[in-house]
């Protein structure tokens, strides 16, 4: 009921005044019908027994009613006609910027914009013990600056709603401000995170400024400027949503959308049913270009919804937690929250045949680590190594956005033709005998989601591909030719390699950066004892190319037990028939001939 509610609470509000008790509070309102000049405005000079301050902090609530074409001024504060930029804080669709000692700083709100009938609590805060300025965008750290040691003379005149050229003068009409200021207080201290945070949350009393305190400070106010009456419940809800519309029944079948100024009703929902029209339902506009710049006679999916920031509206209104979207379980009970699960967010103009760039500057980097699961085949005589492995890369794609990344990167599939991937050449395998399975491509869950736009009907979480990288996973089965030096067999070490080359740009382009090998298998083999493995970055031919170096050793037992002791033994034996008797002859030569048979086929079977 989230939006309903707080929508009918401001029409009690208007229609009947409130005194200055409870949780109501005033709020000055400068140029609400948007003409604008240069003569709205509210000020006062500053009474402090201090002379300045090197720290300082600054914290208001503010809602702009219209955007001019350039900043407008929420306010200015100076301190002589020279110094007339001691403190500046101006906003646009944009960005938001501060002056403090007549330096600017700019906080760039990316990737959404500042939305007109928006509330936003801004606290900008400096530390002048590390020269830092941070802004604080409704309680939540987002920014900080380094700044020049400077102090800030507190004998100046302050203005709300006009950017001052001269001490209390110097307005002008394009940089006045058209919009709703309350709370604005100012401190000659530094506010901690955790007291803005509780600030913006409204979660205590507002600690009044001892150099302005919005209770008690008395302004001069001068043109078109009013003050209203707001309760706490209406510029301390989440940003999500509309505050401008109520709905209204008609008793019969008709839902109204209905602008709380104009009293216009801008869409209308037909339903059979008595139920409020929660969740995500066509509307039809009723009202030319008021809804979304719609004519009138349009259907609009609209989103009224009575959730948490947290939780996922499905479409026929019920809440279900965030972390159940998409999570391949039905949970709401019209089955909506796995549909539209399509994670990759692919720009119009993407080309999946280019490779991304680098994140930082220079090629990209793909981290590569390659798991040897096992050696199937070792052919001395074809110098051949048969290994059975498999290979993830992992890189950054910054032109991609992912939608509903869950923890488990198994369930962030994504079809690998729809993105770039990197190919393979495996350089030295023996390519008719290579096999490899189809690439699995995810993508790992690894920055907290971004903002998605509150104008959209569904609640998506979005994910920058410049945090979150693509995964892909291929196993392999390839012979890899290796040369082997059999002269001091069987005490022979053997080393082979096998080398995997980016082909698809060169390495300007692409290039392996980080690089781990592993091989979690037995260790000793029939023949051979598996030794030291390696992994390596090389450029060959202007590609970048990994080589995984595998190291063997011969187990020599083996071979001193199947043939060097059989030799030695039958040898024995042979020399053995020399101390027969001589005439027992035919039993000296059946030991000898017996003797090479047996030599014979020991050496076929070691062969
Ligand atoms: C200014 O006044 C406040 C109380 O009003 C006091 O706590 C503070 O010490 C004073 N500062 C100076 C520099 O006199
Ligand atoms: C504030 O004090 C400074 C230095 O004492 C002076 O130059 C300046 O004119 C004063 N400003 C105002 C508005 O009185
Ligand atoms: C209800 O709708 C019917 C048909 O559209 C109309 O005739 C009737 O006047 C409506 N009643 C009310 C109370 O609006
Ligand atoms: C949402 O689900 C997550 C994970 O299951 C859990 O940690 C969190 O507490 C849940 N939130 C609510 C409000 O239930
Ligand atoms: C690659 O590894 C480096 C170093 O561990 C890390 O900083 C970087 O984020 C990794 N890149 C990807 C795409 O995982």
């Amino acid at each position: 009921m989230g939006v309903v509610m707080v929508v009918m609470v401001v029409v009690v509000a208007a229609a009947e005044p409130i005194s200055w008790t409870g949780n109501t509070k005033r709020g000055l309102s400068f140029q609400s019908e948007n003409l604008p000049t240069d003569d709205s405005y509210a000020s006062l000079y500053l009474t402090s027994n201090m002379t300045s301050t090197a720290d300082l902090s600054m914290c208001v609530w503010v809602k702009v009613l219209h955007f001019k074409e350039s900043s407008s001024y929420l306010l200015s504060y100076a301190t002589s006609d020279l110094n007339n930029n001691e403190m500046n804080l101006a906003i646009k669709p944009s960005q938001l910027m501060i002056a403090i000692g007549g330096t600017y700083l700019h906080q760039k709100k990316t990737p959404l914009t500042y939305l007109p009938d928006v509330w936003y609590h801004i606290c900008f805060v400096t530390s002048q013990q590390d020269s830092r300025g941070t802004f604080y965008l409704n309680g939540k750290k987002s920014t900080s600056f380094k700044l020049p040691k400077r102090d800030i003379l507190l004998n100046g005149s302050l203005t709300l709603g006009q950017e001052a050229d001269k001490v209390n003068g110097g307005y002008q009409a394009q940089q006045s401000f058209s919009g709703i200021i309350t709370g604005f207080n100012m401190y000659s201290r530094q506010l901690r995170g955790e007291e803005v945070e509780a600030l913006a949350g409204c979660e205590v009393e507002e600690v009044e400024g001892d150099l302005v305190g919005w209770r008690t400070a008395v302004w001069s106010v001068n043109g078109d400027v009013t003050q209203v009456d707001l309760s706490v419940e209406e510029y301390c809800t989440p940003e999500r949503g509309f505050t401008k519309y109520y709905i209204s029944f008609d008793g019969n079948h008709t839902w109204s959308l209905i602008n709380m100024w104009s009293s216009e009703a801008v869409a209308t929902y037909f339903t059979y049913e008595s139920d409020l029209p929660l969740g995500r339902r066509d509307w039809r506009t009723t009202a030319d270009f008021q809804l979304c710049d719609k004519p009138a006679g349009e259907k609009h999916l609209l989103s009224l919804s009575a959730c948490y920031d947290h939780e996922y509206t499905c479409d026929e209104g019920t809440c279900i937690n965030l972390t159940q979207r998409c999570d391949l379980r039905v949970d709401c009970p019209d089955n909506t929250d796995e549909t539209g699960c399509d994670k990759l967010s692919r720009p119009p103009e993407y080309l999946h045949s280019l490779p991304p760039p680098g994140v930082e500057l220079g090629p990209l980097s793909l981290n590569t680590s390659v798991t040897l699961k096992g050696f199937s085949q070792v052919d001395i005589r074809d110098m051949k190594l048969t290994v059975d492995f498999s290979i993830i890369i992992t890189w950054f794609d910054l032109r991609l956005r992912y939608k509903n990344l869950k923890d488990l990167s198994d369930l962030n599939f994504i079809q690998p033709s729809l993105v770039w991937t990197p190919s393979l050449e495996l350089v030295n395998a023996d390519f008719p005998n290579t096999y490899k399975t189809a690439a699995v491509l995810t993508v790992v869950r690894q920055s907290p989601p971004e903002e998605d736009d509150p104008r959209l009907p569904a609640h998506d979480e979005l994910y920058e591909g410049s945090k979150n990288p693509l995964r892909l996973n291929q196993k392999f089965n390839a012979p890899f030719s290796c040369t082997m030096d059999l002269r001091n067999f069987p005490f022979d070490n053997q080393h082979c390699s096998l080398l995997l080359r980016l082909t698809s740009a060169r390495s300007d382009f692409l290039r392996w950066h980080k690089m781990t090998v592993d091989y979690p298998g037995e260790v000793l083999l029939t023949e051979y004892e598996v030794g030291k493995f390696s992994i390596d970055r090389q450029t060959i031919d202007e590609y970048s190319v990994a080589r995984v170096k595998i190291n063997f050793s011969r187990r020599y037992g083996y071979y001193l037990l199947s043939a060097y002791l059989p030799t030695v033994m039958l040898m024995i034996i042979s020399y053995a028939s020399l101390y027969c008797k001589r005439e027992s002859r035919d039993l000296r030569v059946m030991m000898a001939l017996t003797t090479l048979l047996v030599l014979y086929a020991l050496y076929q079977q070691t062969l």
